[in-house]
């Protein structure tokens, strides 16, 4: 999908005969306490995560994958309250859960439960299970230490390799009962829906080997392909090879997993029904995967058509997108902007420039978007030392969620609905355009007040993000930072100019526009001027 992306008059008319039934029916800013069951939904291709019966924007953050413990928890929640943050991505670690097999400890659940509801945010949770970054760490020590019963997977030449085996019968029992009491537990302890949505596992892999070479899976690969998964990838019945050819190893070591996942999921599932997701890890977007070698094998999205077949009680699958590059980070959120997958960045880097990329995850209709590691423990992973994670850093990614925060539900239903575009600073284009119809919105970066250079030179950083949600014909909800934002007809050979009848700055409060002033003069003469102060207008236009 290309960024000028087009709606057409149907779109639009269906667009404001809803809005006003969804405007009226929009509740406050959700905190935890929400009464219905979460779900994921999907109409018109677009998706929603529904948190009390209206689409939620999860403005989210993940905390460190050791900070999730009550003795850290000090150290989270002010990185959390300083980031405006509406949802906190917290891991659940099994080693924790269950010491012992079968005797559950939910103490460290119930503090992350009672943490956020102190701090009215609401929770998702990642099962740090069988896998998390390919590996089995998280395992409890009684399933460590006893490879026979719960084996790892076995390489190409033989050797354990450092995760676990998808056939691994009793592992999988182990997770499944695991999940499942996971699952129960928050059924019993969260009647208000603090939990949003659970993580199953965490970027499940293999690396370095293509599958499992263990005697059993290796049998299984020489097999046929079971007919439901053949038809559904459509390809003829045959074994895996046959079916396959060179992708076979990876496509049979994905379908393993997904196989095994869906087994965990749904058992979770019919304890508690939360929406379920899985975190995909990366190959470079930018370079096709050679042929046979997938470098990750059960990520990436070349493999979303495999998750999809197998695992039909995963609800959505979500890139972790650490590449900076803005090809790269596009790139990523076009694969996983699918009709079947609701759009959601469960991690991304935390780096200053990947601050601007929760506006382009918005151009892609994400239901959420979650920053990695802005905690306050003392620790950053990139580049080690370098990166210091503290409240100046913080700062950079809480200006989006100051800004869109106060509106975080009426950005939500924009969005599922189909009028929202938003878009971030391509370092090597300084200017972006977003057709609505008659009016097209023009995005210029790095011009002064008074410059009107039809060639803009770019912000010397490309920190620019900026949002425009048409409300009805010629009125604009516009929003930015570091970028100009104007208006003109989309018929260039019309004639036509853009006037701005009125251009009032505001604010939501409950879901209420609440008037702040009108910008004209300096504010307007050259367009709509954003710097880096939280600030969002309502635009109305006509054409002379
Ligand atoms: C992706 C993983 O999902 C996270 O848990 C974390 O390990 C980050 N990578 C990087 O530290």
């Amino acid at each position: 999908m290309s960024r000028v992306r087009y709606f057409t008059a149907v779109a639009v008319a269906v667009f404001f005969a809803s809005a006003c039934l969804a405007q009226a029916a929009a509740p406050p800013r959700a905190q935890p306490g929400a009464t219905q069951m979460p779900s994921i939904v999907q109409k018109n291709g677009r998706w929603a995560l529904m948190v009390d019966g209206a689409p939620y924007l999860m403005l989210g953050v993940q905390v460190n994958n050791s900070s999730a413990w009550p003795a850290t928890l000090p150290e989270v929640w002010p990185a959390v309250d300083r980031l405006h943050a509406n949802t906190v991505e917290m891991p659940v670690y099994w080693e924790q859960l269950e010491p012992t097999q079968g005797k559950f400890d939910f103490s460290v659940v119930d503090a992350l439960l009672a943490g956020a509801r102190q701090h009215k945010v609401h929770l998702v949770l990642l099962w740090f299970g069988t896998w998390k970054n390919g590996a089995g760490h998280y395992e409890p020590e009684w399933v460590k230490r006893d490879p026979t019963k719960y084996p790892r997977l076995v390489g190409p030449n033989g050797a354990p390799r450092d995760t676990m085996s998808p056939f691994g019968q009793a592992t999988l029992a182990a997770d499944k009962a695991a999940f499942s009491a996971l699952m129960r537990h928050l059924k019993a302890a969260d009647a208000r829906h603090t939990v949003l949505m659970v993580q199953v596992e965490n970027e499940i892999n293999a690396y370095g080997s293509a599958r499992d070479y263990s005697p059993e899976a290796t049998q299984i690969f020489n097999g046929p392909v079971p007919a439901e998964f053949a038809a559904a990838m459509h390809v003829k019945p045959g074994t895996w090879t046959e079916a396959f050819g060179a992708e076979a190893e990876n496509t049979f070591q994905t379908w393993s997993i997904a196989r095994y996942v869906e087994q965990v999921a749904k058992a979770g599932k019919q304890e508690y029904a939360l929406p379920l997701y899985l975190n995909h890890s990366l190959s470079n977007p930018l370079q096709p995967p050679v042929e046979g070698r997938l470098a990750w094998p059960a990520m990436t999205d070349h493999v979303l058509d495999i998750w999809k077949a197998t695992a039909p009680s995963i609800d959505l699958i979500a890139p972790d997108i650490y590449m900076s590059q803005y090809a790269q980070y596009e790139k990523v959120l076009d694969a996983y902007d699918r009709k079947d997958n609701a759009m959601f960045v469960p991690e991304t880097g935390n780096a200053a420039p990947f601050a601007r990329y929760f506006f382009a995850a918005l151009g892609h209709g994400t239901i959420g978007w979650s920053p990695f590691g802005l905690d306050l423990t003392g620790y950053a992973n990139w580049p080690l030392g370098a990166l210091v994670v503290d409240e100046k850093l913080i700062d950079l990614f809480a200006l989006n969620y100051r800004l869109i925060g106060p509106m975080d539900r009426e950005i939500a239903r924009l969005n599922f609905e189909g009028t929202l575009q938003a878009v971030a600073e391509d370092p090597t284009v300084h200017t972006q355009t977003m057709v609505f119809g008659p009016w097209t919105a023009t995005v210029a970066y790095g011009l002064h007040q008074f410059d009107r250079r039809a060639e803009p030179p770019g912000n010397a950083d490309p920190t620019g993000r900026a949002l425009v949600a048409q409300l009805a014909p010629d009125e604009f909800l516009v929003t930015g930072v570091s970028a100009r934002v104007d208006f003109r007809p989309t018929d260039a050979g019309g004639g036509k100019h853009r006037e701005f009848v009125r251009v009032e700055e505001g604010t939501y409060i409950d879901g209420k526009w609440k008037f702040l002033r009108i910008w004209n003069g300096d504010q307007t003469d050259y367009g709509l001027n954003f710097t880096t102060t939280p600030q969002v207008l309502r635009v109305t236009l006509m054409a002379y």
